[in-house]
């Protein structure tokens, strides 16, 4: 058993999928119709689990795999899912983002990949306020699309219970297209023509690049060449799906008992716990400890020691390999000083913990003209700075969590296609924080995957 040092309530109340409605739940959407309310959530307890319990154990042994370093784990996706946004075509051009960048990553790092999708289910948003105030209007803020309606107005901005029935509909629509790409052959998306390779010509560094990039296309003939036709049973054909789950009512819903007694989340593989619900007494935490699920919690700059203490030994009493992951997102300027701390605080405990990095959130910044972006500079900064601190600590840097696009979208600065702020008006489609796009997440895969070595050995 862990024991932190921090206090922590003597005896801890027995857990039951209730438990979390006596501890403060932040975050939440108010709605105005207890009654619509509670018709849609007795709906949503009789719809089909989104995913089955055997799988969400399998991940929990891969992650603790990962947690060893013999894996490496890419989490990818929006920042937030859109119902309109969810076709066929969106989610195989996010399937082939997290294959083709795994593909690199595998080679590069010389490990198997464990691909987690940001996907079918990621539509509850935490805000900083409540209210969005425009030209002396205002109004509640947009909070997914489970929640309310981007467009503001009175009508589009209240919370309506049955955007959760779309939301879980939507989830189970995203699933349904992921199995579908699979069945029409992963292979497909990895054919040497469909990759996103264009930036080659404008990366001053490119002949560094080239010959990974030969040798990933090298070893998928080959692959096909052994196979007869496709490599399909070498491909990284499991793949996970994560979002976070910020939205109680919704996940509590979709919380079942497994016939071996366990309770699991089954809207979803790896729920995890954004920044601002992290709280250790909060109602995310409470709910989420009584999973079987493998768990992740972001960590930030406030995080301090005791918080942490509390946190581990709260979701992960018995220090099972695999059941928790820590998300630090920190910034490119920030990781330096406050990594260590959190790296030290977890093996004070003697916890065993997956760590990835997120190196979007703590670079996010507002141009003068008001949008919302982050420079490729910045988040290759701060995964290279991840690496560097977890290899002089001793520790595992064991996979990295992105907002990304595999859509030609203009959200983030820069990258060798050397976006300007001046372009970003072109594509901007997120509501919410800007993703990489496929250009820029090519690159950040191929310059993790030839740079990491070294990066690890920085002094
Ligand atoms: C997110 O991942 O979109 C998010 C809100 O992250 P964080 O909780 O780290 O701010
Ligand atoms: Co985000």
């Amino acid at each position: 058993m862990l024991t932190p040092t921090a206090t922590v309530p003597d005896a801890e109340a027995p857990w039951t999928t209730d438990s979390w409605r006596s501890c403060p739940a932040l975050q939440q959407p108010a709605y105005d119709d207890p009654q619509a309310l509670g018709l849609a959530l007795d709906a949503l307890g009789k719809r089909p689990a989104l995913v089955a319990a055997e799988r969400v154990l399998q991940l929990k042994a891969l992650l603790a795999q990962a947690q060893q370093g013999r894996r490496f784990v890419l989490q990818l996706g929006d920042c937030a899912e859109r119902f309109e946004h969810n076709d066929l075509a969106h989610s195989t051009r996010q399937v082939a983002l997290l294959q083709q960048m795994s593909q690199v990553l595998m080679h590069g790092l010389q490990l198997p990949i464990v691909q987690i999708g940001r996907l079918a289910g990621q539509y509850a948003k935490p805000r900083s306020s409540d209210m969005e105030n425009r030209n002396g209007v205002s109004l509640p803020a947009y909070r997914g699309d489970i929640v309310n309606h981007h467009t503001f107005s009175p009508e589009a901005r209240r919370a309506d219970p049955q955007r959760m029935l779309q939301a879980h509909a939507h989830s189970a629509l995203t699933l349904d297209h992921l199995h579908s790409v699979q069945a029409a052959g992963i292979d497909n998306l990895l054919q040497a023509e469909g990759w996103p390779v264009r930036w080659l010509d404008q990366a001053a560094d490119a002949e560094r690049f080239r010959p990974l990039l030969a040798e990933v296309h090298g070893t998928l003939r080959f692959m096909r060449t052994l196979a007869g036709s496709q490599p399909g049973e070498f491909l990284h054909r499991e793949m996970y799906v994560s979002h976070e789950a910020l939205l109680l009512e919704y996940e509590h819903a979709l919380t079942r008992r497994h016939a071996d007694g366990r309770w699991f989340n089954l809207a979803t593989h790896l729920p995890w716990i954004g920044l601002r619900t992290a709280q250790p007494e909060g109602a995310h935490v409470e709910y989420l400890r009584g999973l079987a699920n493998p768990l992740a919690v972001k960590v930030g700059i406030d995080s301090k020691p005791a918080q942490l203490l509390h946190l581990l030994a709260r979701l992960n009493p018995s220090n099972e390999p695999g059941r928790l992951t820590l998300i630090h997102r920190l910034g490119a300027s920030h990781i330096q000083d406050h990594l260590p701390p959190l790296i030290e605080t977890v093996r004070s405990a003697g916890a065993q913990v997956l760590w990835l990095c997120d190196p979007m959130h703590g670079n996010t910044r507002t141009l003068p003209c008001g949008t919302k972006t982050r420079a490729f500079d910045d988040i290759l900064a701060e995964v290279a700075e991840a690496f560097a601190v977890h290899g002089r600590h001793g520790s595992v840097l064991g996979g990295l969590h992105l907002e990304a696009s595999g859509d030609a979208v203009t959200e983030c600065l820069g990258g060798a296609v050397g976006l300007q702020a001046a372009d970003l008006g072109r594509r901007y489609l997120s509501q919410v924080d800007p993703r990489l796009n496929r250009d820029q997440s090519l690159e950040l895969a191929l310059r993790v995957s030839l740079d990491a070595g070294a990066w690890r050995q920085r002094p």
